[in-house]
Order: C-alpha cells, then sequence, then structure tokens
C-alpha cells in the first residue's frame, strides 16, 4: 500500500504503525481518512502523536468509524456517556486490561474497535502491548489450522464483570460498575474471516473465552493455553509508549491487547471509545 497523504511508521514486523501527518483536531480530508482505513486494515492497530483531544472531538473523531457502544461495565467520563474512563489512581494496585484481551468477544456482534487517548500517564511504565491474531493464525500448521477452522468458541463476560468479580471488593471498585449487565455470552468461530480484509484471524482469547463449543472447560484448557502462549509470540507483538495527548486505535478481529501494570503509586487516565462491529463468520 502506498500512502500519500499520511506517513506511515511500522511499529514491528506484524502489527502496528504509526501515523504521521494528521492534525484530528481539525477536520481531515476524505483522502487522509482512507489512508488512516487502509493503514487501520493493514496494521491492526494504529497510533497518533500529539492530537491532545477534547472530549467532543474523540468522540467526533470516534463516530467517523460507526456507531459507538456505550460501555455498561466502565465508569463513564462526566457529562460523556460515549466515553469510557480507563483508570488507576496512585492508590490503585491492580490496573484494567491487565491480562491479554481482545475487547467485547462476549457480545453476540463483538465490537470492531477500540479507542483510547491519554490523558494522564505515568512518568515511566503503563505501555500496552498489542498481539496480532493475523500473524498468530498465519504461524500454526496446516494440520491445526484445519482442526481449528471448523470450531466454535464459547465467550462470557460474566467471570470478569459479573457479580462475583464484583462482591470481591477489590480495587476496581470504583471503575468497574453494573454486575447486573454481565448476562452476555456468545459462540463464535475460532478462526474468523474479517469482515474487511478478508484475511484469517483467530478469535479466542485468554480474558473472555471460556472454552470450545461441545467441549468442556477442562477438556478445552491444553489447547487454548498453547493457541495463548503461540499468540503472544514476540514477534507478532509490538510496544506502545504512552505520551499525554496519543491515541492507538486497535482493531478487536484482528488484534489483542495488553495493559503492563509497572507504574506503581502513579495515576494513568485514558478515555475509551468503543466502536460497535457485528456478527463474525
Ligand atoms: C483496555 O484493555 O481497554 C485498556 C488498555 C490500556 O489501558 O492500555
Amino acid at each position: 500500500m502506498n500512502y500519500s497523504s499520511i506517513d506511515v511508521r511500522p511499529k514491528s514486523g506484524s502489527v502496528g504503525a504509526e501515523i504521521l501527518g494528521v492534525n484530528l483536531k481539525k477536520e481531515i480530508s476524505s483522502k487522509q481518512f482512507n489512508e488512516i482505513k487502509a493503514a487501520f486494515g493493514q496494521f491492526g492497530v494504529i497510533f497518533f502523536r500529539d492530537q491532545n483531544l477534547t472530549p467532543d472531538r474523540e468522540i467526533k473523531f470516534a463516530e467517523k468509524w460507526g456507531k459507538i457502544n456505550v460501555n455498561r461495565f466502565f465508569t463513564n467520563v462526566s457529562g460523556y456517556p460515549k466515553i469510557a474512563m480507563v483508570l488507576k489512581e496512585a492508590d490503585q494496585k491492580k490496573n484494567i486490561g491487565g491480562a491479554w484481551h481482545t475487547d467485547h468477544t462476549y457480545d453476540i456482534e463483538p465490537a470492531m474497535g477500540s479507542m483510547l487517548f491519554a490523558h494522564e500517564v505515568p512518568q515511566k511504565g503503563g505501555d500496552t502491548m498489542f498481539a496480532s491474531m493475523y500473524s498468530a493464525y498465519d504461524n500454526l500448521s496446516t494440520g491445526l489450522k484445519n482442526t481449528l477452522n471448523g470450531m466454535k468458541a464459547r465467550h462470557s463476560s460474566k467471570h470478569v464483570f459479573g457479580k462475583d468479580r464484583a462482591s470481591r471488593h477489590d480495587d476496581t471498585v470504583g471503575r468497574i460498575r453494573n454486575p447486573e449487565a454481565a448476562n452476555q455470552d456468545a459462540i463464535h468461530p475460532v478462526v474468523i474471516k474479517h469482515p474487511d480484509t478478508g484475511r484469517k484471524a483467530l478469535y479466542v482469547n485468554p480474558t473472555f473465552t471460556l472454552g470450545f463449543d461441545g467441549w468442556t472447560d477442562a477438556e478445552s484448557k491444553p489447547l487454548l493455553d498453547y493457541l495463548y502462549q503461540h499468540a503472544t509470540r514476540p514477534e507478532f507483538t509490538c510496544r506502545f509508549e504512552w505520551k499525554p495527548g496519543s491515541i492507538a486505535f486497535w482493531d478487536n478481529r484482528a488484534t489483542w491487547h495488553l495493559a503492563i501494570n509497572d507504574y506503581q503509586g502513579e495515576k494513568r487516565l485514558m478515555h475509551r471509545i468503543t466502536i460497535e462491529g457485528e456478527k463474525l463468520y
């Protein structure tokens, strides 16, 4: 792909690219937007620097990509129900998203993508890692690809956001809410055909996938464990170091992400906007 209206700098050999030469505080041309869209498809996650958008401007940029999903579990930014807060206060030990996952796989029509806008970042640490589920799939043996192509998996939100979690009174209190809304379970193919790129991607994840459809959790575990360690091989990943004003926008159908919790005693505040998606096949 040749980009002429933006500068695209890949972050690793398999996933992620930084986009330069764009000012999201202003209207962008349709040529720029189409090239940003192409980069999103090609790299799975795109990054912008020094944008410092107001909440209204964050919503405006997000709405260019689709309908915003109003998050039912995260506390919203005051006055902005469309923006979820991903917050860790200096005195809180646990972070949100600290294990590999992709968002909303417990929904029957899972989110297409999520945007994170950095507002306050620690002096050091607090990076986010991304892994390519295209690379994970492409690098499996033909035999395992053939097996997985015929399979489906069960996903749930209950064990992560439901009442058992809420009643633990851990320090996610105040950041995670509405345990009664954790009533979603969904079944998706283990390998999806990406609705936009047509590429095959591995679509199970360590946080929300419970097991394979028709298999017990215990039967599923060894193969899921194998897939999870395979999918996070370093060569399938990239790591993004945040600065205030940075933005990441990831494709939930093509990547996983993990927020590194290595900044105890410091505050980190991000705004997150999630874009709705469609049923996957
Ligand atoms: C998330 O999982 O949505 C949060 C990622 C991050 O805070 O880096």
